[in-house]
C-alpha cells in the first residue's frame, strides 16, 4: 500500500470508536496500527473487510513510537447504574504511553472534572453514531478541540477534520467536554420528552394508537432525528452519558432535576416498551446544513491562500 500522509496512527483501544478512527486513517491514506487489551470483535466487517487487513495489531502499545506517532485514545469509561463514571481503563492506557515521543489525542467521553488527572496533548470527543461511524470519522459534524498550553504541533489531520466539520470549537479540555455532554444530553432529552409526551396521550398497545400518537408529534417535528415518538433512549453512549453526568454534578451541589428526571422518565419508558415491542425503531444522524454559496467561496479563498504560502516558502 502506498501511504499518502506522513503520521503513523496508532489506535489504542480498539472497540467501537477504535476501530471507526481506524478505518477511516486507513481509508484516507495513513499508516494504521492498534492496540488493544482484549480481543474486540470487528464491528463493521460487513462493510470493510478488506479495509481491516490494513490495519496491523501492536503487541504493546509504543511499538511503532516516533516522534512523528499520533497515538488516538478510544478506551472506554464505565458507569455504574448510579452514575459512577470509572476511568482506570483509561488512565491505565494513557500510563502505557507516558514515554512516547509522539502527540496523543484522547477521544473517549470523560467528564469535565475527570479530565484534569490525564495527561495528553488534545481533547477531541467522538461524535460518531454507530451505524454511519467511519464516515463520519473524517468528516465530522463538530470537530472540538480542548488543549490545556498553547496549540503547538498539530497533527495533519486536524485540518481534514476543521475543513470538513460543520462547526469548530477551540478551548480547554473542560469545555470540550461539556459540549460533549452537551449534545448527548440534548439528544437524549428530546427523546424523552416526545416519548413521554406520546405516552401521556396513549400506550402504543397497537399501531392505530402510534399513528394516532405521531399525526400530532410529527406535526411540529417531523420526523426529525430525536424527535420520533418510539423506542427509549439506548445504545452505548446516552444512558451512560446522562447517568454520570447528573450523578456527578449532583454530588456538587447542583439542581439536575430535569435531568434527571428524563433519565427516570427514559426508564419508565424502557418498561413500556418491554410490553409494546412493537414501537418504532429509529435511528438519527447528523443533518449536515447545506453549504452556502458565500461558505464555499470562503473554502476556495482560504485553500488557495494555503497553496500560494506554502508555493512561495518552496521558491
Ligand atoms: N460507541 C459510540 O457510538 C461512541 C460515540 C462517541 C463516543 N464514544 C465514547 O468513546 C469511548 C469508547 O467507546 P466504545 O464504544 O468504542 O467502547 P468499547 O468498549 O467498544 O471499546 C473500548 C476498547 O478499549 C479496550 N481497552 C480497555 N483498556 C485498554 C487499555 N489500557 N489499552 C488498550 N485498550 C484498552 C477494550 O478492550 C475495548 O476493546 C467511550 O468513552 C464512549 O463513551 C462512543
Amino acid at each position: 500500500m502506498n501511504f499518502t500522509q506522513k503520521e503513523i496512527i496508532t489506535i489504542v483501544g480498539y472497540g467501537w470508536v477504535g476501530q471507526a478512527n481506524a478505518l477511516s486513517f486507513s481509508n484516507a491514506g495513513y499508516k494504521v496500527y492498534y492496540y488493544d487489551t482484549g480481543k474486540p470483535e470487528l464491528r463493521y466487517a460487513d462493510k470493510y473487510a478488506e479495509l481491516y487487513k490494513t490495519i496491523t495489531p501492536l503487541a504493546s502499545p509504543l511499538a511503532q513510537d516516533s516522534g512523528n506517532t499520533w497515538y488516538i485514545i478510544c478506551v472506554g469509561d464505565r458507569v455504574s447504574f448510579d452514575g459512577e463514571q470509572d476511568i482506570s481503563a483509561i488512565q491505565g492506557a494513557l500510563e502505557s504511553l507516558k514515554n512516547t515521543k509522539g502527540g496523543i489525542v484522547l477521544r473517549s467521553t470523560v467528564l469535565p472534572a475527570h479530565l484534569a488527572s490525564l495527561h495528553f496533548d488534545y481533547y477531541v470527543p467522538e461524535f460518531l453514531h454507530e451505524k454511519k461511524a467511519v464516515e463520519e470519522c473524517m468528516t465530522p459534524q463538530y470537530f472540538i478541540v480542548g488543549s490545556r498550553d498553547a496549540i503547538s504541533r498539530q497533527p495533519s489531520f486536524f485540518n481534514l477534520w476543521q475543513q470538513r466539520a460543520t462547526k469548530t470549537f477551540y478551548g480547554t479540555p473542560e469545555e470540550a467536554s461539556y459540549l460533549k455532554y452537551l449534545s448527548n444530553i440534548w439528544n437524549a432529552l428530546r427523546v424523552a420528552f416526545v416519548n413521554e409526551f406520546g405516552n401521556a396521550m396513549a400506550y402504543p398497545v397497537d399501531k392505530e394508537k402510534i399513528a394516532g400518537i405521531e399525526k400530532v408529534t410529527d406535526f411540529f417535528f417531523e420526523r426529525k432525528s430525536y424527535l420520533r415518538y418510539g423506542k427509549s433512549f439506548g445504545g452505548h453512549c446516552l444512558p451512560k452519558d446522562t447517568r454520570a453526568f447528573f450523578a456527578w454534578h449532583k454530588k456538587q451541589g447542583k439542581d439536575m432535576s430535569l435531568i434527571e428526571g428524563m433519565c427516570k422518565s427514559n426508564d419508565n419508558h424502557q418498561i413500556i416498551e418491554k410490553k409494546y415491542p412493537h414501537l418504532p425503531e429509529w435511528f438519527s444522524e447528523w443533518v449536515r446544513p447545506q453549504i452556502s454559496g458565500w461558505v464555499a467561496l470562503r473554502a476556495l479563498k482560504s485553500s488557495i491562500q494555503k497553496k500560494l504560502k506554502k508555493l512561495f516558502r518552496k521558491t
